[in-house]
């Protein structure tokens, strides 16, 4: 939070004079990373409150930013006729809230997706997939008219990979696909004890950073007999980036 203090001095030889000057600095109001998410998440209701009719369905993403965006869209939910969601933690959650969950294959248009990342940078590329959701995620932002990404500004990066990146497996290829990563230069770690909405498992690949071409990267791992998918969403990136930071909500588009 940004104060003004307005302060009375100067010493010119000796002589006190009166001067007025103003200062602005950042006291530590310290705003938490939840109450960040929340910020974001509202920004992002405002924003597609704009964009929705009452036809329009709403893509819902994974996670506690998504989560804190369930939440806030939540009174808002006679302004539109559905949503999809992009995993089953999420359909519940909206379900909790009396909001219609459709299936994807039902619906031939998403007006707006919205959803959070584990990071992004400035040409909107992201890593996601730290809630193990990011194969149905990739395919309702295919769908979507428009991706728009909510986070906190811990998440906002220069490179890509320091998040370790998690690449969807058919569990038959868990091994295979580790040894392909080794040759791509990664550090491959199967996530214990996860399985995904799609009956997979995730590794998560560490040591990429810093990623240079994240579409040559994407494209590499998903030629790779046996993954599903992985979390780098680079060839479709977001369209529209509401980030949370301690002086307010910024809103970025894509650097080209
Ligand atoms: C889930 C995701 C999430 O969007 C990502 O992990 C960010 O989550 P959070 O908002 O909890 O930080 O990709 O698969």
């Amino acid at each position: 939070m940004l104060y003004e203090i307005m302060i009375l001095f100067s010493l010119d030889n000796h002589r006190i004079i009166l001067e007025k000057q103003v200062i602005r600095i950042t006291l530590g109001c310290f705003v938490d990373q939840n109450e960040l998410k929340q910020a974001v998440a509202q920004a992002a209701v405002d924003y597609v409150l704009e964009k929705i009719e009452p036809d329009s369905i709403v893509g819902i993403g994974t996670g506690s930013t998504a989560n804190c965006f369930i939440d806030l869209i939540a009174p808002h939910k006679h302004k539109f006729l559905a949503t999809v969601a992009s995993s089953e933690g999420s359909a519940e959650r909206l379900k909790e809230h009396g909001i219609a969950v459709y299936e994807l294959n039902t619906v031939s248009e998403v007006t707006v997706y919205v959803d959070g990342a584990d990071e992004a940078n400035p040409r909107l590329e992201l890593v996601k997939g730290g809630g193990a959701a990011l194969t149905r995620e990739k395919i309702v932002t295919a769908v979507a008219n428009e991706f728009v990404c909510i986070a906190d500004e811990s998440k906002w990066v220069e490179h890509l990979g320091k998040f370790p990146l998690p690449v969807e497996v058919i569990p038959m290829a868990r091994s295979h696909v580790g040894r392909e990563l080794v040759k791509l230069g990664g550090d491959p770690v199967w996530r214990d004890n996860v399985v995904t909405d799609n009956g997979n498992l995730i590794i998560d690949v560490h040591n990429f950073h810093p990623i240079g071409s994240a579409c040559a990267l994407e494209e590499k791992i998903n030629q790779i007999t046996g993954v599903v998918t992985n979390g780098l969403f680079a060839l479709k990136p977001a369209d529209v980036m509401f980030l949370a930071t301690q002086n307010g909500i910024v809103k970025h588009y894509p650097a080209p």
